[in-house]
């Protein structure tokens, strides 16, 4: 049986007290996860990375952790920033180039490379998010890194792509990748992730809107 990743994105949203709402709904809903069939990883805005992570060490929850974002330079004098040591601390997995980062601040294929070795510099998996497998041809994969497919039209939309063009597309990219694990995102829900996750060339989802509400995401885990 493949391992599955389920990845919640929380984008820019949740203060400390939502935070902590939704770790204890998904805490009392005593979800059963098996760690060797599903990862599940939370990513929530660099504001609440020390709280969920202390949250999920002291209610021994089997969740990890991921930033959404990273800096392209080490420490040092880069104001506003946060560097790939300082998101160590807290997280295992950082998300890279999600397409909003590229629509809304302007990353490129060079800034979304700098990133990518700063995750490796520092240990973090990188999430690699792409919305056309053309565009991997441009950017540093190596191996133990997780791509994420995710169409423009999808996210956010309501709109999922087809289980089965989102399986083509991970055969294109484990090709061209040699075989790294592919996500599908984008509008994905309780009802269709299972319709993903059984596809032969998707290894799980990351998850945005839907991963915001602790009932539908241990739905959606449950599902997968
Ligand atoms: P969505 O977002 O699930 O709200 O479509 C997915 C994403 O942007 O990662």
């Amino acid at each position: 049986m493949k391992k599955l990743f389920i990845i919640a994105n929380w984008k820019s949203n949740k203060t400390i007290l939502e935070a902590g709402e939704w770790l204890q709904t998904l805490n009392d809903l005593q979800l059963t996860i098996n760690k060797e069939e599903k990862r599940v990883i939370v990513c929530p805005p660099f504001t609440l990375l020390p709280f969920v992570k202390q949250s999920i060490v002291k209610g021994q929850l089997l969740i990890a952790v991921g930033a959404q974002n990273i800096s392209p330079f080490d420490e040092g004098a880069y104001t506003g920033e946060i560097s790939g040591k300082q998101v160590k601390e807290f997280a295992d997995y950082v998300i890279i180039g999600h397409s909003e980062r590229r629509k809304y601040f302007g990353e490129n294929d060079q800034i979304i490379n700098q990133k990518i070795e700063m995750a490796t510099k520092y240990n973090l998996i990188p999430i690699i998010c792409i919305s056309d497998p053309a565009q991997i041809n441009n950017l540093k994969i190596e191996k133990g890194a997780i791509i994420a497919y995710e169409p423009l039209f999808a996210i956010g939309s309501g709109n999922a792509d087809t289980p089965e063009n989102a399986s083509l597309v991970g055969e294109k990219i484990k090709k061209i990748s040699g075989g790294i694990d592919v996500l599908y995102g984008g509008s994905v829900t309780s009802q269709n992730v299972n319709s993903f996750t059984s596809e032969a060339n998707i290894n799980g989802v990351l998850v945005g809107g839907a991963s915001l509400d602790a009932q539908e995401f241990s739905s959606i885990i449950k599902n997968a």
